[in-house]
């Protein structure tokens, strides 16, 4: 048994698909998406089960990726066809909780470093500490053409920028020297200009003066997620992400790709500790193992074979349509999208022999890596392995439908983690930072 403890994420989009695309059709698919409760009582849930993170995913368009319409992922209800802002859902639910760290996904290609660094450093006030930035590069055609592009940057250029940006924030968080903001009524002095400074950066992406005009976060910064796949991608990760998805679908790939990035995390003058890798997964719980089994069936037949074909398209940037849906996904593609998602869809083609239509509605109904579904117990054993196993330092777990799904994992699955002493019992800590065993930075 190892010391240390898991870390838990979930996986929540602000929209009809969380874990399956069949989430928003079940029938104990609860409340509305377009309410503020709705959001609050999924940060109170989480809560009640002492996860480390919510996370809200994102992106900036509806993907017209399969056969150049909208027409799937509208009909369907698939991963992209709604979506509320992030930043504005995570502030609803930082007032409904106290303890649950709340990321929000923002692309470094669309958005302004001044506008974000400010946007950031007030939910972490606000929230207390618990803010956290999901730090995408964006791959999809149909969010260039929503800022002013006709195509989109390549992904050496998306991380080049990406790079930049970063550097550009860090030093915005850090241009409020910590005890700037002073508030003496007496003085009067309400912050000390000695401590505040100007951060004059010129570079090929960004000139920015600074200072911001917000004081240092609690947290120094947010916690950085990532979820970089490619070598670009990996190399990004491991300078500057803390958490970092990922979606490796067997075993000996994750424990690889842990390795991986803790490896490049030492070339980059990091401790390796400080950076905690959690694959994605969806867990499908029942009492007994059949009930499982009829829930996970029951995904399977909610979730439309085009929804998640659909979905596959867009992450991988290739219009699946092109192909005969009752054969195998071709090898060797050109995927300008997501490299990981197409190792993990591959690998499953290789081991499987998937027709085309039966691997978008597997990738509809949830993740592919298999062996999550059971009782609490046998799913608590799979993420023990993967834990002991050196693949992870905790999960991402998607939720295949809400809020109603979370309950399972709630009273369900966490009281099993914790009664193996693997999951805490209790917050032991006020920030997010302190959650995670992540230093606060220096400024
Ligand atoms: C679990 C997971 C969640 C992700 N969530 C988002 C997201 O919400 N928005 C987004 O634009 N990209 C998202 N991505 C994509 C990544 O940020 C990244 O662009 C992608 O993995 C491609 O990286 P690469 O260019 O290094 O291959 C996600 C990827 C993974 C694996």
């Amino acid at each position: 048994m190892l010391d240390k403890k898991l870390h838990l994420a979930a996986f929540v989009s602000a929209g009809p698909v969380s874990g399956s695309h069949a989430g928003w059709r079940h029938p104990e698919a609860d409340g509305d998406l377009l309410s503020a409760a709705y959001y609050q009582n999924i940060g109170r849930l989480l809560e009640q089960g002492r996860f480390d993170l919510l996370f809200i995913a994102d992106i900036l368009a509806i993907p017209d990726t399969l056969g150049g319409s909208l027409d799937s992922q509208l009909r369907y209800g698939a991963l992209g066809a709604l979506r509320l802002d992030p930043l504005v859902v995570l502030s609803i639910i930082a007032g409904a909780t106290k303890h649950l760290g709340l990321g929000a996904t923002i692309s470094t290609t669309y958005a302004q470093p001044y506008v974000l660094a400010r946007a950031l450093a007030t939910l972490d006030h606000l929230s207390g500490g618990r803010a956290a930035w999901n730090i995408v590069t964006s791959f999809q055609e149909a969010e260039a053409r929503n800022f002013g592009l006709t195509e989109q940057l390549s992904r050496e250029g998306r991380y080049e920028r990406a790079d930049e940006f970063l550097e550009v924030v860090t030093k915005l968080w850090n241009s409020w020297e910590d005890g700037a903001l002073v508030r003496d009524r007496e003085t009067p002095l309400f912050a000390d200009p000695a401590r505040v400074h100007r951060i004059d950066h010129s570079g090929k992406w960004f000139n920015v003066r600074g200072p911001l005009n917000v004081s240092r976060p609690p947290q120094g910064r947010p916690v950085f997620i990532q979820a970089g796949a490619s070598d670009r991608g990996r190399d990004f990760a491991a300078r500057w992400a803390e958490i970092i998805f990922v979606t490796p679908g067997l075993i000996d790939v994750a424990v690889e790709f842990r390795n991986d990035l803790r490896a490049r995390a030492v070339r980059f003058g990091r401790d390796p500790d400080t950076i905690k890798v959690l694959p994605g997964i969806v867990p499908v719980i029942g009492d007994t193992e059949k009930q499982a089994k009829a829930q996970h069936d029951q995904l399977h037949e909610l979730s439309h074979p085009e929804s998640g074909l659909s979905t596959l398209s867009y992450h991988l940037g290739v219009d699946l349509s092109r192909f005969p849906q009752d054969q195998v996904l071709p090898e060797d593609l050109n995927v300008p999208g997501v490299e990981g998602h197409y190792r993990e869809v591959s690998e499953l083609t290789r081991r499987s022999g998937l027709s085309l239509a039966e691997l978008g509605q597997r990738y509809g109904a949830g993740r592919t890596t298999s062996g999550f579904a059971g009782t609490p117990g046998t799913v608590a054993d799979r993420m023990q392995e993967w834990f002991e196993a050196g693949a992870c330092d905790g999960f991402m777990l998607q939720v295949p439908y809400l809020p109603g799904g979370l309950g399972e994992l709630v009273h369900g699955l966490v009281p099993e983690l914790q009664r193996r002493g693997l999951f805490r019992t209790e917050y032991d800590g006020s920030t997010l930072r302190d959650l995670l065993g992540l230093p606060r930075p220096a400024g």
